[in-house]
């Protein structure tokens, strides 16, 4: 056979035997690489007389063109060949049933008080915890609500048989016990917000007769409204995660802070979204700690100050997620579950963001 004839054969069967792109470029730089065997012809052209080189040259042309043509033909045949095995081992098999689900799904209610403890604990806040069966003196007297005030009318209280110190129990109607706990049982500066389930006499489509609220409350030296205000926007916008949430501090009438301030944020009354849109909404009940809650601790209201906040947790979920009704938040419908859980793997993350 001739000699040009020979490379052409042995890089056929070469390529036909080649089983993927690494192979098969073996072969290309064994034939027309650097020092390949077609380019070994070519250099010796050189030593030709110019007759043979003029017919050598055009059989070396015609060589490296056809070699050209076989390599390219296999480079797209293994190409395709390569795509059908990745599209068969990725295939999807719709018939089968769907993979399982994690086994359960963080409630929504638990969700948002991950989330406030993420953002308030950055903030140097710990968690605190309070008692659902209290006395009237931590849910109202030490709160500066004494017994014929009339706040105590505007929580309709379930009071439970017996008492504790002499004092009637109750459950508590609101988280703004934890106040007092924490003032009782650690030594000022300190930082606590309290999560926690609370009660109240009203059951209709948006009262619950067992909700849950969150409390927080610093006593520092020279805490003012400045830091109350700083700290309430700061998580408002890190919770709804919109950095300009507009936020208004509107003065108010809490027994136990003195000045009060109702906290309202912008939205958009007719489409419910949260930020722009000229409306308000009012979210959280703050003030400065009055001094007579200060005394009535043992802190000596001329050295300490404090700062105090209180909030629906359920409502503030249903607004950030959209939620319309109050009741699916405690009926365990699966259905419900599915839907607005989260993922228990996916815990919170202030450093990813929080927000909606
Ligand atoms: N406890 C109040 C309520 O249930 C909310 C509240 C308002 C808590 C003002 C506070 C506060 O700590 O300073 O409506």
């Amino acid at each position: 056979m001739h000699d040009l004839d020979l490379i052409q054969a042995e890089t056929d069967a070469a390529l036909a035997a080649a089983s993927d792109l690494r192979a098969w470029d073996a072969i290309r730089v064994g034939v027309l690489g650097k020092s390949g065997r077609l380019t070994a012809l070519l250099k010796e052209l050189g030593r030709a007389t110019p007759d043979e080189r003029r017919e050598r040259g055009a059989a070396l042309n015609r060589l490296k063109g056809s070699l050209t043509a076989s390599l390219e033909a296999r480079r797209i045949a293994l190409d395709d060949a390569a795509l059908d095995a990745r599209l068969a081992s990725e295939r999807l098999d719709v018939t089968l049933p769907p993979p399982p689900e994690p086994p359960g799904l963080i409630h929504p209610i638990s969700r948002t008080m991950e989330e406030m403890a993420a953002i308030f604990g950055a903030m140097g806040f710990t968690v605190g915890e309070g008692l659902d069966v209290q006395t009237d003196w931590f849910n109202f007297a030490a709160l500066n609500i004494p017994a014929h005030h009339p706040a105590r009318a505007d929580q309709d209280t379930f009071y439970l048989p017996g008492e504790r110190d002499g004092r009637p129990l109750l459950l508590r109607t609101q988280t703004s016990d934890v106040q007092i706990i924490s003032m009782l049982s650690q030594p000022p500066p300190l930082r606590v917000i309290a999560p926690g389930r609370t009660y109240r006499a009203d059951h209709d489509a948006t009262h619950s007769p067992m909700f849950h609220q969150c409390e927080g409350i610093a006593i520092d030296r020279g805490l003012t409204l400045g830091h109350l205000k700083g700290c309430l926007t700061d998580f408002l916008r890190a919770f709804f995660g919109l950095a300009a949430l507009p936020v208004r501090f509107r003065s108010s009438y809490f027994p136990f802070t003195e000045p009060s301030m109702e906290v309202d944020i912008g939205w958009n009354r007719r489409t419910g979204d949260i930020g722009g849109g000229g409306d308000w909404l009012e979210i959280l009940g703050s003030g400065m700690v009055h001094p007579r809650v200060l005394a009535n601790c043992g802190i000596d209201p001329r050295e300490w100050q404090g700062l105090a906040f209180g909030m629906g947790v359920e409502r503030v979920t249903m607004l950030k997620h959209g939620i319309p009704d109050l009741r699916p938040f405690y009926e365990s419908d699966m259905r419900w579950l599915r839907h607005y859980g989260f993922n228990p793997l996916a815990p919170v993350s202030l450093h990813e963001g929080i927000g909606a």
